[in-house]
């Protein structure tokens, strides 16, 4: 792993990036350091495909649901062809942000501003009084057409949305390979969500809760009450960005199958 801060490179950056059997941690400027916090909201998050929401979440048509991708307010929404799109939730207007919690806006999304209204393919539908006393009327040589939502980069891959807010990424493709073939085999077509374990929000750097699901060391200390998976179960995932840790079950486990599921 290469750090994306090479302005920002320390002495203890580069002993990060020392080859080696025995790796040291990432200094505390990359957890605490708001220069480094500024630096991966400007860069890293944009610049990369980034996981953003479920599908399930949004199942039916007209669902919105606001996210953060660094400090980019992104929208987003379920057309009426079943199909998931992303938009800067800014409104063509006044740059007013559209939508502030997950909800159903129905077949137009409305500013709630000056009632700019878009369909739930962006498009620009009514701009009322814009143009003065008619509502239809609008100013010479304004073209809703141009004034769309813009359009974020959107991928779903079965039930994770991924959004990149640069448009530069990866093709998607290249992206989720890893994870394709690390997932080989999974039919998940045939997945069930059966429950899930809302962590609600961490007050922490994003990188102690990734890394925590990375290495499986603290497992047979901390949830030896909740598995008796043995640590030699346990296996860390290192192939390019597909990071993590994993453990086989046996598909006729049904139990365990399920705790597996429960994870997001
Ligand atoms: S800011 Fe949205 S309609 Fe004016």
């Amino acid at each position: 792993m290469s750090l994306i801060a090479t302005d920002l490179a320390s002495a203890s950056l580069e002993a990060f990036n020392e080859p080696g059997e025995v790796k040291r941690g990432l200094p505390p400027e990359a957890y605490t350091g708001e220069a480094f916090w500024a630096e991966e909201k400007a860069r890293l998050f944009p610049n990369n495909w980034v996981l953003v929401g479920f599908a399930h979440e949004m199942a039916n048509a007209g669902d919105a649901m606001p996210v953060n991708v660094g400090d980019s307010p992104v929208l987003l929404v379920r057309n009426r062809d079943n199909q998931i799109n992303a938009f800067h939730n800014v409104c063509r207007h006044r740059c007013l942000k559209l939508v502030d919690e997950p909800m159903n806006v129905g077949r137009m999304l409305k500013c709630p501003y000056h009632a700019w209204a878009y369909g739930l393919d962006g498009e620009l539908r009514t701009t009322p009084y814009f143009g003065g006393d008619d509502p239809k009327s609008v100013p010479e040589g304004f073209d809703a057409k141009e004034h769309g939502l813009t359009p974020v980069r959107c991928e779903v891959w079965y039930d994770w949305i991924f959004v990149n807010i640069s448009g530069d990424a990866q093709p998607f493709e290249d992206f989720i390979a890893p994870v394709k073939n690390r997932l080989q085999g999974m039919d998940f077509d045939q997945a069930k969500l059966v429950g899930v374990i809302d962590l609600g929000v961490v007050d922490t750097n994003w990188k102690f809760l990734m890394e925590n699901f990375i290495e499986p060391y603290h497992v047979q200390f901390v949830h030896a009450s909740t598995t008796d998976q043995p640590l030699v179960d346990h296996y860390i995932v290192d192939d390019g960005h597909c990071q993590g840790s994993a453990v086989d079950l046996d598909d006729s486990d049904e139990g365990a199958m399920a705790a597996a599921i429960l994870w997001r």
